[in-house]
This record gives C-alpha cells, sequence and structure tokens, in this order.
C-alpha cells in the first residue's frame, strides 16, 4: 500500500513518529514520469533497510530555464502512484508549486564552480532550482538516506557538495543508469523522441560504449576519445552535441588524460530533446 500526500503538514503526520524513534527514512526525490530508472532507486531504498520509503514527485519549476520544457514536462500522478506502489514505496509526497514555493518566497541555494560545467554551461540557473528543491525536500523529509541515479552525473556531485558543505545529516547513494533493452539511458524524456530521433538517440550509448572500450585497451588522451565519440554521434544526423567531455570524477574539471577514475558525459539535442548519457572508466 502506498500513500499519497500533497502538503507538508500531511507528511509530517506520517514521518514524525520516526523521526522520534529514530528509524531510518528513504528518500527518493523524482519529477514523476516514473520509469525503471526512478524504481530502481526505490527498490535499492527499500532494500537497504529504511524503515519506510519516500519519494517525491514534483516538477520543479525552478530548475527550468526560459525556453525549456517545464510546460510539456510529461505528467501522470496516477501511473506515477501505481509505479511507486509496484516498487514498494510506502509514501508518494506530491506537492504543489504553492506549497513547495509560497508567496514571498525569496531564498535559493548557489554553488560554485561545479554548478558552471557540463550541464551548469547550458542550462544557466539550472542547478540552483535543483539544489534549492533537494535542500527543501531534505529539509522537509529529513531522510537518513537519500537515493540519487548516475544518469544525471553532474547533478549527484553538486548534490552531495552541498550535503558536505551544509553539514546535512543525510548519506546519498548514487545507482547505476539504467537503459532501455537497446542502450538508450531511461530517461522521462524519451516520450518527447518520435520513432526517427529515438533511433538516432542510440549513437550516445553507442559512442560512450567504444569510448569505454579504448579505455580498455589503453587509449588515455582525452582529445582522442572525444574524437572518435564525435564520430559516432555523427552518424545521427539530427545530433546537435552540447557537451563531449572527459572531467574528473568530483571536481568535473576537464582532464586531457585519464590516469585513474573518469566520467565521461555527453549531452546532446535530438530536435527539441536533450539527452545526456555518461559513462565511468578506471
Ligand atoms: P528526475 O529526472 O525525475 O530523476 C529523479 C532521479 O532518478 C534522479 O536521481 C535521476 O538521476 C534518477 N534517474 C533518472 N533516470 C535514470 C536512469 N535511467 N537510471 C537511473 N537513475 C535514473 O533528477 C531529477 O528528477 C530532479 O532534478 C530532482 C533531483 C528530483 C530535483 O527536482
Amino acid at each position: 500500500m502506498v500513500r499519497v500526500v500533497h502538503t507538508i503538514a500531511e507528511l509530517h503526520k506520517i514521518l514524525s513518529p520516526l523521526w522520534r524513534k529514530g528509524d531510518p527514512v528513504g528518500f527518493v526525490p523524482t519529477m514523476g514520469a516514473l520509469h525503471d530508472g526512478h524504481v530502481s532507486l526505490m527498490k535499492q531504498a527499500k532494500a537497504d533497510g529504511n524503515a519506510l520509503v519516500v519519494a517525491s514527485v514534483f516538477v520543479n519549476p525552478l530548475q527550468f530555464g526560459s525556453g525549456e520544457d517545464y510546460d510539456e514536462y510529461p505528467r501522470d500522478l496516477n501511473g506515477d502512484v501505481k509505479v511507486a506502489r509496484d516498487a514498494h514505496a510506502d509514501v508518494v509526497f506530491a506537492p504543489s508549486v504553492a506549497e513547495m514555493y509560497p508567496r514571498g518566497f525569496l531564498t535559493y541555494v548557489d554553488q560554485d564552480k561545479l554548478t558552471d560545467k557540463l550541464c551548469g554551461a547550458h542550462r544557466p540557473g539550472h542547478f540552483r532550482g535543483v539544489l534549492t528543491v533537494v535542500l527543501k525536500l531534505f529539509n522537509v523529509v529529513r531522510p537518513a538516506h537519500a537515493y540519487f541515479g548516475q544518469k544525471d552525473y553532474q547533478q549527484a556531485v553538486v548534490i552531495q557538495r552541498m550535503a558536505t558543505d551544509l553539514n546535512l545529516d543525510v548519506k546519498l547513494h548514487v545507482m547505476p543508469i539504467i537503459r532501455e533493452p537497446d542502450g538508450l539511458a531511461m530517461s522521462s524524456r524519451n516520450v518527447y523522441l518520435g520513432s526517427k530521433h529515438r533511433q538516432e538517440a542510440l549513437v550516445l550509448h553507442q559512442a560512450l560504449s567504444r569510448a569505454n572500450e579504448l579505455v580498455a585497451a589503453g587509449e588515455r588522451n582525452a582529445r582522442k576519445l572525444a574524437g572518435e565519440i564525435r564520430k559516432i554521434i555523427g552518424q545521427s544526423k539530427s545530433a546537435k552535441v552540447d557537451y563531449i567531455s572527459v572531467v574528473h570524477p568530483e571536481t568535473l574539471e576537464d582532464l586531457n588524460d585519464i590516469s585513474g577514475k573518469s566520467v565521461i558525459a555527453v549531452a546532446a539535442r535530438f530536435g527539441k530533446t536533450r539527452l545526456i548519457d555518461n559513462v565511468i572508466v578506471e
């Protein structure tokens, strides 16, 4: 059984006995349109023995830039509740915009450096919106454990940085990327892709897999790897690359050479749909 609540007050009624006893709450923040990537996070939260698993479903207006897809973003709370129930989440928290940002709201979380890179360079203000809503959600849910996907690699890094910098008492868990059978990383935005772009979008995973193979075979040069990735993505007529970057796993600084754990991250647009993917290489 999953309980669906829309207000912070209702949520607190459910959670306050657990907080008092010190029972761990597991938390999976989402924007809904739930898929198997989200499900994997909820299942992990359950498997880790949290006393209660809360999934939030909130399309956060603060993290969408003007001209981005806030209005079109897929919304299906009834469908999401079924998915969350089947994943054994205990509570779905689905607040309204007014509940999260009541009139008079003026306070935001800003972070230097990390948020200027990768997606941050292409989506000004995006991570300010993400960090602000995630801090609010952490304060509302007070989780002992929170679950994020490697799919949004930079997001996981900036949230971990915030948790460390602001002494948040929550342990973050970053779980592997869940893919469609043909390799496309699952994303709520995949529903925007028409059949042509859906097919062409496979180049992202193909390019990253190839790069991963090259690294395994001894290639260390970031520029060569990026060149190989660009070539494979270029096999899609529609793909417009935002970035292809080989970066340090924590600082997200560009690397010239792969000498330890590194992340290869890509973002590209297929028509109006912007997709991201990444691979961690050693
Ligand atoms: P959303 O895109 O709904 O993603 C919610 C969580 O699911 C994120 O941690 C994301 O990394 C993870 N996720 C998405 N696709 C995944 C996949 N294919 N495999 C594994 N995990 C996947 O990310 C957000 O929402 C928002 O920015 C949020 C953190 C909720 C703040 O609004």
